[in-house]
């Protein structure tokens, strides 16, 4: 999911942003330099990955597989035509600070657009004589996926570095869906359409506070078991 890919993503780069001199030489705007440029280098490294990876552009012009799994009692085809999905690697950094004096690391970082869309896909199976078909076709754009926030930073000579309070923000701007999607011959294109469109951006909007306040806290959680740890092995935390 892209709240807990963000989540690491955020948390994995702060553990890693910090480092030794944090403690000698005072506060200085080179820290702030050092903080900034280690998650700007970090979120650098995750776009390579995920063009690396194959996943943006992911193009899938044509596939075809079949199956029998156990013959006459399961079989399995499936074909898909024309696949493309983009913007996977498209991360903005829209602002990233770090303020020395407060120790506080502000952050707006978003997904500009995620763009799906398929020519046709479908999967026919027969399991011990029952039927089961699906057929998906369309597009799905997701605008501006975006993490905002700030997390105060505790710094003490004994007990080390661990995050005193987050403050993140998860929104989603617009869900634009426009799929055909059939199960076993029945048309379910505008109940899918629906729950993109409409329902899990009012679900967001609703919890939206117990959105921000659970992930809030699971990047605290997680981010001071890295640093937990960091502090442990006296070295950088390693991620990925
Ligand atoms: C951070 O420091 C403050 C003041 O020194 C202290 O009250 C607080 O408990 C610390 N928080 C964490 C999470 O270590
Ligand atoms: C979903 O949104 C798309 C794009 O805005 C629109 O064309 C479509 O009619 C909408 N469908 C439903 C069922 O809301
Ligand atoms: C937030 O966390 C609480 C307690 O862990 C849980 O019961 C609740 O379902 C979560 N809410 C959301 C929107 O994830």
């Amino acid at each position: 999911m892209q709240v807990v890919f963000f989540t690491f993503l955020l948390v994995a780069v702060g553990a890693n942003a910090l480092p030794q001199q944090y403690f000698e030489n005072g506060y200085s705007t080179r820290e702030e330099r050092i903080v900034t440029g280690n998650i700007r280098k970090a979120i650098e490294q995750l776009v390579e990955s995920i063009k690396e990876a194959g996943l943006d552009p992911l193009e899938v012009d044509k596939f075809e597989f079949e199956a029998s799994i156990v013959p006459e009692f399961v079989t399995v085809k499936t074909y898909i035509d024309s696949l493309e999905f983009t913007g996977l690697s498209n991360i903005a950094i829209n602002r990233l600070d770090y303020g020395p004096l407060t120790n506080r690391l502000r952050f707006d970082i978003s997904l500009p657009l995620l763009s799906f869309s398929v020519g046709d896909a479908g999967v026919k199976a027969n399991v011990i004589g029952t039927g089961v078909t699906g057929q998906l076709s369309g597009s799905l754009r997701i605008t501006q996926i975006r993490l905002t926030g700030e997390i105060r930073v505790n710094i003490s000579i004994i007990s080390g570095i661990s995050l005193r309070s987050v403050d993140a923000n998860f929104r989603i701007q617009r869900i634009e869906s426009n799929l055909a999607m059939k199960f076993q011959d029945e048309d379910y294109s505008e109940q899918v359409n629906t729950i993109l469109n409409e329902t899990i951006p009012q679900i967001l909007e609703v919890y939206k506070d117990e959105i921000d306040k659970n992930l809030s806290d699971l990047i605290k959680e997680v981010g001071n078991q890295l640093l937990g740890k960091s502090v442990m092995t006296g070295d950088q935390v390693l991620i990925a």
